[in-house]
């Protein structure tokens, strides 16, 4: 049962802000299209991230990596029609962003003016702290994202866990306190050991978002597909299932396909009647026509 309120006000980056100070866990969940963002919104989330992991998981790619910007206009302007009080927050797919502060922000501005989302997630450290600094002071949030990293999986070894030596740890932490530095108000650590993230987490002042890196975390997010066991991939260590929808799904088309070749569907309530007069009348018509054309 949901036991969110039923008046939400809209949530702002200061409401965030607040929520970590209060102790209070963040949700934050994907989504992709106009459903699933009325039911992340119905749900009482307060983060609706579009990632750009809906390359794998609506559009079929094999990584996150081909998802063009156009491709995440699409999703991202769906899902803003479809949610009013989560803050909205858009990837910035691989490529989009990496090549200057200027590709960054022309980026991030084609989002917001184009989508109507709130704020951007940018991938990494490195390079990526001055694109976040730039979004920023182009008077555009941004969440950064550290730990592993799908856009650049091949680059760090795969999809793997990351920061499970000291000196990885210490890189990762690193990024993070330099995206911190940079104006980010929020970073996602994913796929790290919960110990990097409770000896990092006393030096954030923003809200850190887990996902597979253990319950120190200001909040947590998780893929809509993965949650709702809808994507027919082998999920992630950290994945927890909390419905079988894919099975669900599966069922109902397939008792659908059944009863139409057993012509049990449609059944007259599933149909518009016509009056009777009418229908005798509208078959001398024809029949005359018929006869007219003889
Ligand atoms: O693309 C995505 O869904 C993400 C989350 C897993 C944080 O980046």
């Amino acid at each position: 049962m949901s036991t969110h309120p039923t008046a939400r006000r809209r949530i702002t980056l200061t409401a965030l802000a607040e929520q970590k100070a209060a102790r209070r866990p963040i949700v934050m969940v994907t989504a992709y299209d106009y459903p699933s963002a009325q039911i992340a919104e119905a749900a009482g989330v307060d983060i609706v991230l579009v990632g750009d992991s809906g390359a794998m998981t609506v559009l079929g790619y094999d990584s996150t990596v081909p998802i063009s910007v156009d491709e995440m206009l699409v999703l991202t302007a769906a899902v803003r029609r479809g949610l009013s009080t989560p803050l909205l927050i858009a990837d910035l797919p691989f490529g989009s962003y990496e090549v200057s502060d200027q590709q960054a922000v022309a980026t991030a501005q084609r989002f917001v003016k184009a989508t109507g989302c709130d704020a951007v997630k940018i991938e990494r450290g490195g390079t990526t702290v001055d694109r976040a600094r730039a979004i920023v002071d182009a008077g555009i949030p941004v969440m950064g994202h550290v730990g592993l990293t799908p856009q650049t999986a091949v680059a760090i070894g795969g999809y793997r866990s990351q920061g499970r030596t000291a000196d990885d740890a210490l890189a990762v932490c690193r990024s993070a306190l330099a995206l911190q530095d940079a104006g980010c108000f929020a970073v996602v650590f994913e796929a790290i050991p919960g110990d990097v993230t409770e000896t990092v987490m006393p030096r954030l002042r923003i809200p850190v978002i887990g996902i597979g890196a253990g319950g120190a975390t200001d909040g947590q997010v998780l893929v809509f597909h993965d949650l709702l066991g809808i994507y027919d991939g082998r999920p992630a260590k950290f994945v927890k299932r909390y419905a079988d929808l894919r099975s669900a799904m599966v069922d109902g088309v397939s008792a659908y396909a059944d009863e139409v070749r057993s012509r049990a569907y449609p059944q007259p309530e599933h149909g518009y009647a016509m009056d009777a007069g009418e229908a005798a009348r509208f078959r001398e018509l024809l029949d005359r026509e018929l006869l007219d054309e003889l």
